[in-house]
């Protein structure tokens, strides 16, 4: 058994970000990050546009971005939150400069901002295209210098330690659950070790692996939303999956899918169809720089209507100079496919991004299980409504971050160490002999979720989503219940269970809003609700 104060399950930017504040507060706690591949590795590694702030007060202010948040998120953001984010989201970026992030400035030594969609001001902080490398770097670099942070890699969490695990029934109804730690498979061992905690933190990031194409790294599938799920805590909205409208379109297929950043578009980039015509003045008055989910649906219904495979992002007259300054990466990425940005469109196509939806968590980032928290993509904070603002996400997870240190500073001292705990009982299961079964199932899930539970819905493709998501349900139950467990079999099994929570919440949602498009309800309601499961 492992026992830890403090165990934080993700190493991403709400993960690390809350160990470093946690241990400069208390440098009396233990605290042990797990990552279930290295430390690199993460949606955070990915990102390339920026950091969402206000921070040139001669031209923005907070009321503009928290203006352009909850316009992004349809009607379903929580304001007092998205203030909150707002106006705290400076100091937290302050901080991670000060713990050496490094952000592009201009010649006269003030920060080079970029614009993305949605922002009505230039705003996002960024390192060249590959903003999130820095960003979690910094954090990777910083957390190494506490003797009270421990990160062990390669390690899979299953399952939270609760009642359940004590003998006790517990259901989505049991108002006093609590988290005591985690089962985790030790990937180098192949064993499943028991980590005892005083508090959790949950930190695991999105769900993109759920769609066949995706901009999201093989990390993202799920594994918290659906640990949370299973452990009967509460999660929402989970039908909002944005779709970034610009990823590179590669005949080859590569997972993930290469993203075009929109910061592209905010430079000058124009979306086109394949004769070189503008389009998106006929959906939106700013036409490529809309939100999201307006883009990437005016995209879908263009190739629809014409039958083609992508549209085109037309860089050419941009100027050389600055394009390779801000977008080195982005240059060498279609350089290596034979495509010169500067000469030639970039062919583009909508990818699953973010999952918009997750683990309900109040203000301080704690769930419905006591002990517990979460914070980053893995949650539904009431920042994102039903549609992400660009760069809010890593705002989000630098916010929480801290608020969540604040709060299990104030309450840890009362919280004590389970010790009674039963190690993991593997009795009964053998060997996988055939992975075919669970390689085959994945292909399946993902052509479910992007035929049926795409950015367009009806009544009828959800519907038959959900009969077959049974059928895999039930298949793989069988297996996780019969076999050795596997990171292969835990992400399938966590992925069907997030299929599953998009389709359902999906299907509940008798209209169209934000991320959320079904033709059979194509009006909004006139009053806001959450989609609680
Ligand atoms: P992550 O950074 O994804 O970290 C998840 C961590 O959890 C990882 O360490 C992983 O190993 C660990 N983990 C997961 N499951 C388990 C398990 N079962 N056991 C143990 N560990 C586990 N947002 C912006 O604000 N600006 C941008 O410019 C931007 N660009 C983006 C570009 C791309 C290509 C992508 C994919 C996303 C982008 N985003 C951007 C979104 C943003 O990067 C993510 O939402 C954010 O980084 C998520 O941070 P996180 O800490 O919640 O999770
Ligand atoms: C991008 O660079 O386009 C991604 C920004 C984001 O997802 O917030």
């Amino acid at each position: 058994m492992n026992k830890t104060d403090i165990l934080v399950i993700g190493g991403g930017v709400a993960g690390l970000s809350f160990a470093i504040w946690m241990a400069e507060k208390r440098k009396d706690l233990s605290i042990t990050v797990l990552t279930k591949t290295n430390t690199g590795e993460s949606n955070t590694r990915y990102a390339q546009g920026g950091v969402a702030a206000v921070w040139d007060e001669n031209v923005d202010d907070f009321e503009k971005h928290i203006a352009d948040t909850l316009d992004a998120g349809d009607g379903l953001c929580d304001e007092s939150v998205v203030r909150m984010v707002v106006e705290e989201g400076p100091k937290r970026v302050f901080e991670i400069i000060e713990w050496g992030a490094r952000f592009d400035k201009k010649v006269d030594g003030n920060y080079d901002l970029g614009r993305e969609g949605g922002h009505s001001e230039n705003r996002i902080l960024h390192f060249k295209d590959i903003t999130g490398w820095e960003i979690q770097r910094t954090l990777n670099d910083k957390a190494k210098q506490y003797d009270n942070i421990t990160i062990l890699e390669h390690y899979f969490a299953i399952n939270f330690i609760t009642q359940h695990h004590l003998g006790r029934l517990t259901t989505r109804l049991s108002p006093d659950i609590e988290c005591y730690g985690a089962y985790a498979l030790n990937k180098e061992t192949n064993k499943i070790e028991t980590f005892v905690a005083r508090t959790t933190i949950l930190a695991t990031g999105g769900a993109g692996q759920v769609y066949k194409s995706t901009t999201n790294p093989v990390i993202a599938s799920g594994d918290g939303i659906a640990m949370m799920y299973r452990a009967k805590g509460r999660v929402a909205n989970m039908e909002f999956i944005q779709f970034h409208p610009t990823s590179l379109y590669n005949p080859a297929g590569e997972n993930p899918s290469f993203l075009i950043s929109e910061a592209v578009r905010g430079f000058g980039a124009i979306l086109k169809t394949a004769d070189g015509k503008e389009f998106m003045h006929k959906y939106d008055e700013r036409k490529s720089l809309a939100p999201r989910d307006i883009v990437a649906r005016a995209i879908d219904n263009e190739m629809k209507i014409r039958g083609d495979e992508y549209v085109y992002l037309d860089c050419t007259h941009l100027d050389k100079e600055g394009f390779l300054n801000h977008f080195p990466n982005i240059y060498e990425k279609c350089k290596s496919i034979g495509i010169d940005p500067l000469v030639d469109f970039i062919p583009v196509v909508p990818a699953c991004h973010y999952t918009c939806g997750g683990i309900v968590v109040d203000e301080m980032g704690r769930t419905s299980i006591k002990n517990l928290y979460a914070a980053g993509e893995c949650t539904s904070s009431g920042l994102h409504g039903a549609n992400r603002l660009a760069s809010n996400s890593l705002l989000e997870g630098l916010v929480y971050g801290k608020r969540m240190s604040m709060d299990i500073e104030q309450v840890i001292d009362d919280i004590q160490l389970r010790e009674d705990i039963p190690a993991w009982d593997a009795q009964g299961t053998t060997d996988p002999r055939e992975m075919v079964l669970l390689t085959q199932s994945l292909k399946e899930l993902k052509e479910i979720m992007s035929s049926y539970v795409g950015i367009v819905r009806t009544d009828v493709r959800l519907k038959r989503a959900l009969d077959r998501l049974y059928l895999l349900y039930d298949e793989t139950e069988v297996l996780y219940n019969t076999t050795t467990i596997s990171p292969q079999l835990c992400e399938l099994r966590n992925l069907i269970t997030i299929a599953y929570l998009i389709t359902r919440c999906a299907q509940m949602r008798k209209e169209s809003r934000g991320l959320h498009y079904n033709t059979d309800y194509p009006e909004q309601f006139p009053y806001q609700q959450n989609t609680l499961l």
